[in-house]
């Protein structure tokens, strides 16, 4: 499959710069934390109060391989889809998968400044910057194995980080027998 699909922790820059590569690709944007939200009626903040992390996995889950099912488009994912390895082999079939990532104090600054923040996953944000440096340890492996370019998104514009993903998408595509 085509699709072009973003990884990292949250304050990457995953949605802003998914939207820039579907306009210059002229495809649907996608957001799994969005669709996650439409489907239960509620803010992920209220889904973990309900049902608890796993609650919020399975259905993080399901979005995910319904939204690969459409024809290619681009989708930013949540910080933590990774997690589940059959999400991380669904990723990896679907398409490209570029990792953004940044230092935690960055990350740490650009959550901070996100409005988003309150509606998400509550501890994801109480624990400050100690709790961003022990999560990105747990996980990063994770994104490693799981996509096929890595992007720096430090002092580098939305757009200046859009280029590189798609050139790089570009040339995955050239090299894919279905490309
Ligand atoms: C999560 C990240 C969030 C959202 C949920 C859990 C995580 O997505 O899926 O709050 O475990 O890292 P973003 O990375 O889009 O903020």
């Amino acid at each position: 499959m085509q699709h072009l699909l973003l990884i990292g922790y949250r304050g990457s820059g995953k949605s802003t710069v998914g939207a820039i590569l579907a306009r210059h690709l002229g495809r649907s944007f996608f957001d799994l934390d969005d669709a996650v939200e439409a489907a239960a009626g509620c803010s992920i903040t209220e889904i973990f109060a309900r049902e608890g992390e796993p609650g919020f996995r399975e259905r993080e889950r399901h979005a995910l391989s319904e939204s690969i099912r459409i024809p290619a488009c681009v989708l930013s994912t949540g910080g933590g889809i990774v997690l589940n390895p059959e999400n991380r082999a669904a990723l990896q079939d679907a398409g490209f998968v570029a990792w953004l990532t940044a230092s935690p104090e960055v990350l740490w600054q650009r959550m901070l400044a996100d409005p988003l923040t309150a509606s998400r996953r509550p501890n994801l944000q109480n624990g400050g910057l100690e709790e961003v440096v022990a999560v990105m340890g747990q996980r990063e492996s994770l994104y490693a194995e799981t996509a096929h370019a890595r992007f720096d998104v430090m002092e580098k514009s939305p757009e200046h980080i859009a280029s590189d993903i798609l050139n790089a998408y570009e040339a995955w595509r050239k090299s894919e027998p279905e490309g």
